[in-house]
């Protein structure tokens, strides 16, 4: 596992020094506590025959393994980019870098279909894939394999599709729980939620947790109904939803997530429970934004369905001549956003893509917009400061913006394209932009320039140099009606005009070293612009950096405490477990693929300012722990469980520097209050976070206490060298 293992160095170089014994670590094939054959018997007999000892598909490809058919390998190979193929196996995912790239199809002469010349030699293994599959089909199955998993310390994953971006449908080791095989569709024109005191009733469907959205608005166009889905016709919808979910319909009705009305839900414990708003709310709360794989494993959810609109979809594509056409390309980026919150008022929601050199001869800019229940001529008129700027800089550019009318959403959607995946490998940094962070045009230009595609060999970039932008103007500003304070994505999406995303490609066989520069990369040069240019917002939990720092408040803002604290109240045992997902921080993902408990301080000595024995499991995850293991000690900072100071730590930085690194980073744009952290080591002051947002600091700051040294409250000496000791 060469590959991931860089990545995970890189993210967490300190936590790899945590010597955990074994007992710490989930069960993995081989250790002494590994299932015996006749226990996964027993358990594949409790489950009525579902269990499945999983082969990867592409095994056919390689002449080493017993099954090998080359004929069988060429449709492997014509699926491989095929995301509905992906879905409908037991294991196989859309990145499988995260699966450490163990098996992908080869041609005869051994270069792998994604151009790896060396993907024959290394030969076909399971790799990261799990080593059992639940084909599940009932809610036992599911609560079986929880119970069961949790008893005997195994990892267990989640997969319905097997799209997620940063790898959270796979595992080393693990045992999967596969939910494709959930069918049912049913569309309810009278829904009312269990228990609910609402009066009345609404326009529904009922999907269980295997069906997708295009199978979802199929069915639905028969009720002459729509419900909102992803984009992408072939994205799940509970991974989808859970974690937020855009779509073509996002903006007008509302994100994934606020359509949500209703669960069933089999929590890690075993337990089949119905969450709506009135009934275990909590969980319901934490399904609707605050991410999949953690909570519990979903088996159904009931969504708002509506009237199907009449549908304009409109497309822009500009192109320009010749390569030089930089300057220009730029400041017409920066003019289009300026004009985008103007589009969106007027009705207009969807994705564009911002493309140029190297990956392309020249610059290119296309958008498709789409329009609900507009009259003739909305488009016409909302173009035509566009139309008119584009005349006026003919010499540049050519453009064709055409749009068409249909009767219903389905009329439009049916003809939509799956992406192609599993292409080789690439690294993501998104970032929510606010209306405010794009109103400057030349700003914006700076900004995007320099991320974004680029003609000049001179400029500092990642080693290949090839970076692409995608816009997405699908945010939903308007609340749910149905409960409305249950939603826990991040607050900001509601002010975000485009959900922004960087990628960077890299050639597959290339040295681990230099697949860990692109994502560094990614991380601090790509989307760290986009975090400065909107510092108040955050990040969209399904399409992130999947080294995302400070990832609790870039997904989840101020939801983060409660989520965590339910996370821990439904999943105590912390059996679920996905990178970046809420309550992860128990666990890390050592660099052999093992999981293991995250060692930390004891409670803090508020007296003698010490912490308490650093083997102690520190079950909240502060992470403290690691800073002793790397050599540090600390002795005077209260309990900061879910602040990221240790992580700049990880970053290699000692905690002086990590002061100073908050030059720059979000914090200071988060006080309402104006108070400021007096006598930081560098002399300047800072704001603060203020009281209300659920954070320990603004606590802090809302009973009188002060960051500054001799207050008593003893943050001060936390910007100080002389407050850290050589631990030994
Ligand atoms: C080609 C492509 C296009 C995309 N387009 C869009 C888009 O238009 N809009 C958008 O918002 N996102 C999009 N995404 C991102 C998408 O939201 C995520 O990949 C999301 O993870 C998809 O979830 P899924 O249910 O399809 O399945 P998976 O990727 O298999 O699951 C993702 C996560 O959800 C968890 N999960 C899945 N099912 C359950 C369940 N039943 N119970 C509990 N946890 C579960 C899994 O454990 C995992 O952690 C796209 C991704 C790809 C690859
Ligand atoms: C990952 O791949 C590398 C290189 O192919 C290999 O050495 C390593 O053993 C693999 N790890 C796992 C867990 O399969
Ligand atoms: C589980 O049982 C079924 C039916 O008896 C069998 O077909 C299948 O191979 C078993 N799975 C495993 C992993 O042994
Ligand atoms: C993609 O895979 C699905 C599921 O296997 C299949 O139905 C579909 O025909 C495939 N698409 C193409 C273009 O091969
Ligand atoms: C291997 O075969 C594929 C498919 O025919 C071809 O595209 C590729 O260039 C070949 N690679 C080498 C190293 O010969
Ligand atoms: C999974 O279960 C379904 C329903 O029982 C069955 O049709 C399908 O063949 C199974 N899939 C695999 C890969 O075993
Ligand atoms: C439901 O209707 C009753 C009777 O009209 C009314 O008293 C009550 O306030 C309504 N409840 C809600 C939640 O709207
Ligand atoms: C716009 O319409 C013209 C004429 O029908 C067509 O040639 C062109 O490809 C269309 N452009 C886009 C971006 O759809
Ligand atoms: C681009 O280069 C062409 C010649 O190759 C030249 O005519 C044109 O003026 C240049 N455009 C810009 C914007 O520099
Ligand atoms: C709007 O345009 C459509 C398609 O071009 C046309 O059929 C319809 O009659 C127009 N409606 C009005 C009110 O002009
Ligand atoms: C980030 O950019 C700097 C120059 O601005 C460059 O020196 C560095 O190599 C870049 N980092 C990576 C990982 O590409």
């Amino acid at each position: 596992m060469r590959y991931l293992s860089a990545f995970i160095s890189y993210l967490s170089s300190s936590s790899i020094l945590v010597s955990a014994s074994r007992s710490d670590c989930k069960c993995y094939p081989n250790d002494a506590c590994w299932p015996s054959k006749s226990d996964w018997d027993a358990f594949n007999t409790s489950l009525s025959g579902a269990l499945i000892q999983p082969i990867p598909p592409a095994s056919v490809c390689y002449p080493s393994q017993h099954n090998h058919n080359e004929e069988a390998c060429s449709i492997i190979r014509s699926q491989w980019f095929n995301s509905s193929w992906h879905a409908q196996d037991p294991i196989s995912i859309d990145y499988p870098i995260w699966a450490n790239n163990s098996c992908n199809p080869i041609f005869p002469n051994g270069t792998s279909v994604t151009g790896d010349p060396d993907a024959g030699k290394k030969g076909c293994s399971l790799g990261n894939y799990p080593v059992y599959v639940v084909n599940a089909t009932s809610a036992e199955h599911v609560a079986e394999a929880l119970k069961w998993a949790g008893s005997k310390n195994v990892r267990v994953v989640v997969k319905n599709t097997g799209h997620s971006f940063p790898g959270r449908s796979v595992g080393y080791g693990s045992l999967s729980i596969w939910t494709h095989n959930f069918r049912a569709i049913e569309y309810i024109n009278d829904f009312k939620p269990i228990s609910c005191p609402i009066n009345g009733t609404q326009r529904a469907a009922r999907l269980a947790a295997g069906i997708t959205g295009v199978e979802a608005q199929a069915e639905m166009a028969k009720h002459d109904s729509i419900v909102v889905i992803g984009g992408n016709p072939s994205v799940g919808l509970v991974g989808w939803l859970t974690g937020g979910g855009h779509g073509a319909l996002s903006t007008t009705y509302g994100m994934g997530a606020d359509n949500l009305l209703e669960a069933t839900i089999v929590t890690p414990t075993g337990e089949i429970l119905t969450a709506n708003p009135c009934q275990n709310s909590d969980l319901f709360f934490a399904i609707r934004g605050g991410g999949g794989g953690t909570y519990g494993v979903v088996l159904e959810v009931v969504v708002k369905a509506y009237s199907t609109p009449q549908t304009t979809f409109h497309t822009l594509a500009i192109g320009s001549p010749a390569p030089n056409v930089s300057k220009e390309y730029w400041d017409l980026i920066g003019f289009l956003h300026a004009e985008m919150p103007r589009l969106k008022a007027g009705g207009m929601q969807g994705y564009y893509f911002i493309v140029g050199p190297p990956a392309t001869p020249t610059y290119s800019f296309l958008w498709g917009f789409y329009l609900y229940d507009k009259p003739n001529g909305t488009v016409e008129a909302l173009m035509a400061p566009i139309e008119a700027r584009l005349k006026k800089d003919a010499a540049f550019f050519t453009y064709q913006s055409n749009h068409t009318t249909a009767p219903t959403f389905w009329d439009v959607f049916k003809e939509s394209q799956n992406e192609l995946v599993a292409t080789g490998g690439a690294a993501y940094g998104s970032r929510l932009l606010s209306p405010e962070s794009l109103g400057d045009s030349e700003r914006t230009a700076k900004v995007f320039k320099e991320i974004g595609p680029s003609n000049d060999p001179l400029k500092p970039n990642g080693p290949f140099s090839n970076p692409v932008l995608l816009g997405h103007m699908i945010a939903s500003p308007n609340e749910p009606s149905y409960y409305p304070d249950a939603v826990s994505f991040h607050p900001a999406w509601r002010k975000t005009l485009a959900h922004f995303i960087v990628v960077e490609g890299w050639p597959e066989g290339v040295a681990p070293e230099i697949i860990r520069s692109v994502y560094t990369d990614i991380t601090s040069n790509k989307t760290e612009p986009l975090r400065k240019l909107a510092p108040d917002t955050g990040a969209y939990f399904n399409e992130c950096d999947s080294f995302e720092p400070e990832w609790q408040t870039a997904f989840f803002g101020p939801h983060y405490r409660r989520l965590r604290q339910i996370k821990e109240k439904y999943d105590p045992g912390a059996i679920l477990w996905c990178r970046r997902c809420v309550g992860s921080e128990v666990y890390t993902e050592q660099e052999d693929g093992r999981l293991c408990r995250v060692k930390g301080y004891g409670p803090r000595d508020r007296e003698k300012r010490v912490w308490g024995d650093y083997s102690e499991d520190v079950s909240a995850g502060s992470g403290w722990g690691k800073r002793k293991e790397s050599g540090w000690n600390h002795k005077a900072i209260e309990d900061v469980n879910e602040n990221d100071w240790h992580k700049r730590a990880e970053d290699g930085n000692e905690w002086k520097n990590a002061i100073d690194a908050v030059d720059g980073n979000p914090w200071h744009g988060r006080s309402e209050e104006g108070h400021s952290w007096a006598r930081r080591s560098d002399g300047e002051e800072r704001q603060i976070w203020s009281a209300g947002d659920g954070n320990e600091w603004g606590k802090r700051e809302a009973q009188g206490q002060n960051w500054s040294p001799g207050d008593g409250q003893n943050w001060g000496p936390a910007v100080g060298a002389e407050d850290m000791e050589r631990a030994n």
